[in-house]
């Protein structure tokens, strides 16, 4: 195709507020789904983002589309992830745009990760559409909303589009605006082929299936290709381009946007980021990449039955042929057995890889309460980074760091004072505030990760009834006063529940923990103490009282199969019990207490 001809685009937007449903739109009008074969959300492959509703994977599908001018252009959607968790994957999709449409809600506004979405497009260069969605509902205030986005953009508010997704109404005059307003793509044919990667995903059949946007010279069929950053070279098996299945074709040139499969098997050999250059005529210089996702919440799964522990393996191993951030490690926990160390970008993040472990795996899992990463200085100088508070080192400290994240969010002017008082019960300290207009706020905070890993946007969620929004990104670490809680039964720590803690937070963790223990494990044939403490201090305790049970009493004469029963019975609950020192725990109890937060 004549680059002149091309452009590439992607949908920038707060979640839900309808990135989809107009991709959805969009490879109606331009024909590539019919009508009849049209699904909600065509482009979220993965069941579990059609489940809930939200995009993970970026998918890139090539669209014909004949504009007013009567020409046909060739339209590449490139599609991005809403969620904060997964921002690092939009900026890897604006990288290989020419122009963003930026999408918001005709109801709500702009929110915060409307801002940072605007923010990175501004840093790739991209040209801005700015595109109101929702008109149809009754609540929307099209002419408020368009305002505040002008204003921000710099633009008229009547440069700001009006469409409904779900009607169609305006999206046959944005398509024609994206031809109009996003600039062809600039590159040099007769120059060494150079493609950026910007996904690759593990496809169970074809091996690494990756996703490419040539910038310079052509990629062929059956021509040997090299990875830039490791010179290591493969053979092209296939070159095609999403349309919106898979279709293949000769090659790619400037400007256009498809996937090669090369056999790989793992995704880290086709790294996101990466440079693909001819292996007969390489280029000298990289495209630049992007940063390298680094996990930021970590947490232990597992396998609640023992036995399951080679198939987490497994699974995990697969999980990770398809999600370059995925990291883990083998881990023993005293109180869980054998599991894993695992690594997330966030929240979310952990939330889905442990939803498809226990789905398409068929896995019963545990997962340890989550923590971020700590850097422990000791008085001699010596360094260690903490990912499980059981290891948190013994001995003399010098500092604690912490990582902390760069905060915007945005609500109504009414709810500043409820954003404030959490953010500063969460150890945030204010940056700066900015009204956008009238009536709304955008608030910086520095945050430390920990705090707001956990239930932060709950707890803004509730406090502001939903229209408060937050954003994100890592900002560096600071120092802060951070202790170990330990909780102890009978004078032996049970390591699943170690917590990393503000020194001012260690003591209502202890009480909460211990209450929660002492109500959750049942009595044995002598006291029980259930601690809390810092080190060798203890700052909280719960006694379990001694009971003598014996299962047998109750039958006492009684016929001899029952007795048998019953023993039995006991048996069973035994190999669900875990023995920490002397005391006989439920698995039952901890599944629970990690649970239950
Ligand atoms: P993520 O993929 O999670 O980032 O969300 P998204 O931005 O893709 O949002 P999605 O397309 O899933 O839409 C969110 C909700 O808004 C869905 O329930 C849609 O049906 C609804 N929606 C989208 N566009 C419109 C519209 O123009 N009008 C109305 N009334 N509802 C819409």
């Amino acid at each position: 195709t004549d680059p002149a001809l091309i452009r590439n685009f992607c949908i920038i937007a707060h979640i839900d507020h309808g990135k989809s449903t107009l991709a959805d739109r969009m490879l109606q009008l331009t024909g590539v789904v019919e009508d009849r074969q049209m699904r909600a959300q065509y482009l979220d492959r993965m069941d579990i983002e059609r489940e809930r509703g939200i995009t993970i994977k970026s998918q890139a599908v090539r669209l014909p589309y004949t504009a007013l001018d009567d020409v046909t252009y060739v339209l590449n959607l490139i599609d991005t992830p809403g969620h904060v968790d997964f921002s690092y994957e939009v900026s890897r999709s604006l990288a290989a745009c020419e122009g963003a449409i930026l999408l918001v809600d005709a109801a709500q506004g702009i929110e915060a990760q409307t801002l940072a979405n605007l923010y990175m497009a501004l840093e790739h260069d991209l040209a801005i559409i700015p595109v109101l969605n929702k008109i149809d509902l009754p609540a929307a205030q099209p002419e408020k909303y368009a305002a505040e986005l002008a204003g921000i953009i710099g633009c008229e508010p009547s440069d700001v589009l009006k469409v409904s997704a779900k009607t169609g109404h305006g999206v046959e005059e944005l398509l024609n605006e994206i031809v109009r307003q996003v600039p062809p793509p600039q590159g040099d044919a007769d120059s060494p082929a150079r493609a950026l990667i910007f996904d690759s995903v593990y496809d169970t059949y074809r091996g690494v299936v990756t996703y490419v946007r040539v910038v310079d010279g052509r990629l062929d069929t059956r021509e040997r290709i090299q990875m830039m950053s490791t010179r290591a070279t493969h053979e092209m098996l296939e070159v095609g381009v999403i349309s919106p299945e898979p279709t293949k074709v000769e090659g790619l040139g400037v400007g256009e946007v498809g996937y090669i499969i090369t056999g790989v098997k793992d995704v880290r050999q086709s790294k996101v980021g990466d440079t693909i250059t001819s292996a007969g005529r390489t280029a000298s210089d990289m495209l630049p990449g992007y940063q390298d996702p680094k996990p930021m919440v970590f947490s232990g799964l597992y396998p609640i039955e023992g036995t399951d522990y080679p198939v987490l393996r497994d699974a995990l191993e697969k999980l990770q042929l398809n999600d370059a951030a995925l990291v883990f490690e083998p881990e023993t926990s005293a109180a869980l057995g054998f599991g894993f160390r695992c690594g997330f970008l966030g929240l979310l993040h952990l939330e889905i890889t442990r939803a498809r472990l226990e789905r398409e795996f068929d896995l019963d899992l545990i997962s340890t309460a989550p923590n971020v990463v700590y850097r422990v200085v000791m008085e001699d100088n010596t360094e260690h980074r903490v990912t499980n508070p059981s290891e948190f080192p013994e001995g003399k400290i010098a500092e604690v760091h912490e990582p902390v994240v760069k905060g915007t969010l945005l609500a109504p002017a009414d709810y500043v004072g409820q954003i404030m008082e959490l953010c500063q019960a969460r150890r945030g300290s204010l940056q700066g505030m900015d009204y956008l207009s009238e009536d709304r706020v955008e608030m910086r905070y520095t945050l430390p990760l920990a705090e707001i890993v956990f239930d932060f946007f709950d707890q803004l969620k509730s406090r502001t009834k939903g229209y408060a929004s937050l954003d994100y990104e890592p900002s560096g670490e600071q120092a802060a006063d951070l202790v170990k809680v330990d909780i102890l039964l009978q004078g032996e720590t049970v390591d699943a529940f170690s917590a990393i803690v503000h020194r001012d937070k260690a003591y209502s963790y202890g009480v909460e923990m211990t209450k929660k223990l002492r109500e959750l494990i049942p009595r044995q044939q002598f006291e029980v103490p259930v601690q809390a403490a810092i080190g060798s201090r203890v700052i909280a305790r719960e006694n379990i009282r001694a009971i003598r049970k014996d299962v047998l009493s109750k039958c006492y004469g009684g016929d001899i199969s029952r007795k048998r029963k019953l023993l039995e019975k006991q048996k069973e609950g035994k190999k669900r019990m875990k023995m920490v020192g002397r005391v006989e725990v439920p698995q039952e109890a901890f599944i629970s207490a990690l649970s239950t937060d």
